[in-house]
């Protein structure tokens, strides 16, 4: 490989030029390379001064995270910072892009900062389920202060080069090439008689009550422990000596590289970038898409127009009357109000989308442009065949025609147009401008370029997309369906939905199934079922799920429906009318206990099972593709990597054994998938098939 540091001279001023694309993370050869061009300068007769500059679009992104796990490889980060540090040269920092994590820390390193103006600065380990391993714990406090240390360390958020500035982390900003700013900067200094400035010389800052902070930062964590840890190592650095601090943040930053959340962040944030990195769709040129037409303006086509309006689309909205089309414009005026309060667009941004780029018609003549049209219309299959005949013979040659059904099967769909390869499932999750999670359902005859231009859209609307093949549910609502369903056992078996979200949102989900149920509206299921029953697909007989519903406890709607939100959706209480409902329908079903435990193993076995069902079955590509479905889509804590990164941890021969020991009194519902039994057969995990 070549060399990652290029060295050149500038009159007294050495530049050491970085250069590991794409974002010059700190690999071995990059540390090693730093420690021999610092050498190197030292040894050059005539240097005073020293710039770290980076090559390309970043300064440095940080630590390289593909060599997380593996054995360490000398030398390590804190030792090549340290020499940096103690470097007799000035050492100054020159920074454009980002500098990330490790990239901060070897800024902090240096002696001097100077920075673009478009620069970046952050300590994301927390995403990552570490702490900063390399002093910026210690250092950035010494520079900027406690405060600010604090919530860079425990939220990761990137601060801009003029927010840096203020807090002392930076010196100097000046637009400009980095490295001639850089050398220009260190020249000054040496002209100045400037002199060497180590941070870990600078006195320790002032303390602040670590224990509530502690605290705060734990519960907001909701169970994920890297950002609280981050407050204790930032407490080091205040009072321990510099030489201390740096230990204590090693011995958490060891303690976290070591622990299974570290392994779920790590997996989500390298599959969150695999997801749409499909081999098929290499070299595949999309489809040009600038306007797009949407049917159907409840929540969920209000949802759609927007996120396309917000990403700069045109935008026409069908709906049935002047009325009704005007009740859309109405929400989507609400939802772009909302991107306006939260700083997201300009005001001219919004007046220019509602005056011009969103259209409103109740005549589907007014969809003959567009490039692309989404249906989001009843979930009923005659009224989407109604719907797609008509787009058949109104859109024109090449326009990209899309359902956005959750559940339907859209080779069905696409059989009702003459132009199958145009169709293609575009299932957005509500509300659909604010959920990440996108399933591209790829019916049989998709043509290939329908499907490049799904996952481009889907990158446009800022999205994580999702391959998904056609089967009831694609791969969300199929396991979601499942798990629910275990949920709903074991409240028959005996413990209470209450038991049940507690367990769950210990484990981090932000809410249990039946918390979610009572925001999504308890109605959507109760009409489901009714119109089961009346086409014979169910048993008659209310269930205590129609009951809560007869009564008009419809969920957080109506204020009441597993819980009580007399007090306020986050005060909620349960509700005391549903467990004698509940008692009622137990009378003749064996009962048993539940500890916490038992109903994650319970709900969790339900959840990988279907898991695996769906990626053996090709629904999902790759195991990565149902764990960043339930991430993005389903509230999955991100800490744990997914329901089958989450299988992989806690072992596959366990959760194979749960499953067979529930089979046994039902062995319908737990019938192992067999790619589970075969992963276990052979000793592979899940991960496995993901390379
Ligand atoms: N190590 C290894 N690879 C990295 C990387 C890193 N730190 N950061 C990014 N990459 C890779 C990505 O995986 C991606 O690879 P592919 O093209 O093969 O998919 C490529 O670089 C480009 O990344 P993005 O697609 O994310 O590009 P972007 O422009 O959207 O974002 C970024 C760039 C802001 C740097 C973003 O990648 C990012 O946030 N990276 C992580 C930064 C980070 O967490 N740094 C801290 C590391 S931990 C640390 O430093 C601990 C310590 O103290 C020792």
């Amino acid at each position: 490989m070549s060399d990652p540091i290029a060295y050149e001279r500038d009159g007294d001023v050495a530049v050491l030029t970085i250069n590991n694309p794409p974002v010059n993370a700190l690999s071995q050869a990059v540390r090693q390379g730093l420690m021999a061009r610092m050498d190197q300068a030292e040894g050059d007769a005539g240097v005073k001064a020293v710039v770290i500059v980076g090559e390309g679009r970043a300064f440095i992104a940080g630590a390289d995270i593909t060599e997380f796990g593996k054995p360490p490889m000398e030398p390590s980060l804190p030792d090549v910072i340290d020499r940096i540090e103690a470097s007799p040269l000035i050492v100054v920092a020159a920074m454009h892009g980002v500098s990330l994590g490790g990239g901060l820390e070897v800024a902090l390193g240096c002696h001097y900062r100077i920075a673009v103006p478009s620069a970046r600065i952050g300590l994301p380990e927390v995403h990552l389920g570490l702490i900063p391993g390399a002093g910026g714990t210690q250092r950035l406090p010494r520079v900027a202060g406690v405060q600010a240390a604090i919530d860079m360390a425990t939220t990761g958020r990137h601060v801009k080069a003029d927010e840096a500035h203020k807090m002392g982390a930076i010196d100097v900003i000046e637009d400009g090439d980095p490295k001639a700013i850089g050398i220009a900067y260190a020249q000054q200094l040496l002209d100045d008689g400037a002199a060497r400035r180590p941070v870990s010389e600078m006195p320790s800052p002032e303390g602040i009550d670590w224990d509530a902070t502690y605290d705060a930062v734990l519960a907001r964590g909701r169970g994920q422990i890297a950002p609280a840890k981050a407050v204790r190592a930032v407490q080091a650095s205040v009072e321990k000596p510099f030489a201390d601090g740096l230990l204590a943040e090693r011995d958490i930053f060891i303690e976290l590289m070591n622990t299974d959340q570290r392994k779920g962040m790590i997996h989500a944030f390298f599959s969150e970038r695999a997801v749409s990195n499909l081999p098929e769709l290499k070299g595949v040129t999309p489809r040009e898409i600038a306007n797009v037409g949407v049917i159907g303006g409840g929540t969920m086509g209000a949802g759609i127009a927007t996120a396309a309006l917000l990403s700069g689309l045109r935008v026409t909205m069908l709906e049935m009357t002047a009325e009704a089309g005007e009740a859309a414009r109405g929400r989507i005026g609400g939802n772009l109000a909302g991107a306006l309060k939260r700083g997201k667009i300009s005001q001219a941004q919004h007046d220019a989308i509602m005056d011009k780029a969103l259209q409103v018609s109740t005549d589907y003549a007014a969809l003959s442009d567009v490039d692309l049209v989404i249906e989001a219309v009843f979930e009923d299959m005659a009224v989407k065949k109604q719907v797609f005949t008509k787009l058949d013979e109104v859109c024109k040659p090449g326009a990209i025609l899309a359902s956005n059904t959750s559940y339907l099967d859209v080779n069905e769909i696409a059989a009702c147009t003459k132009r199958p390869e145009d169709v293609i499932g575009l299932h957005f999750f509500s509300p659909a401008h604010v959920m990440k999670l996108l399933e591209v359902v790829v019916p049989d005859k998709t043509a290939i370029d329908v499907v490049a231009t799904g996952f481009a859209l889907g990158k446009r609307l800022n999205k994580i997309s999702v391959r998904a093949g056609v089967c009831d549910g694609f791969i969300g609502n199929r396991i979601l369906s499942t798990y629910r369903q275990a949920a709903d056992q074991m409240v028959m078996q005996g413990a209470s939905p209450y038991d049940i979200d507690a367990a769950l949102e210990a484990f981090g989900f932000a809410m249990g199934p039946f918390a979610v149920a009572d925001l999504a509206g308890l109605d959507i299921g109760w009409a489901v079922r009714k119109r089961k029953r009346a086409e014979g697909t169910m048993p008659d007989g209310a269930t205590y799920a129609d009951k809560m519903c007869e009564a008009g406890n419809f969920g957080q709607k109506t204020g009441k429906g597993y819980y009580d939100y007399a007090a306020g959706a986050k005060a909620r209480v349960p509700n005391a009318d549903v467990m004698p409902l509940i008692e009622e329908d137990r009378a003749g079903t064996p009962q048993r206990s539940f500890t916490a435990d038992d109903i994650l193993r319970y709900y969790m076995a339900a959840m990988v099972n279907e898991s695996a069902k769906v990626v053996g079955e090709g629904i999902a590509r790759r195991p990565l593709d149902v764990d960043m479905t339930l991430l993005f889509g389903y509230g999955f804590p991100r800490y744990n990597g997914g329901p089958l990164k989450w299988a992989d941890i806690v072992g596959l021969d366990d959760l194979l054994g749960d499953i067979k020991s529930y089979a046994e009194t039902n062995p319908d519902f737990w019938a192992p998938a067999p790619l589970l039994e075969q992963l276990v057969a052979e000793g592979k995990t899940f991960d496995s098939l993901n390379q």
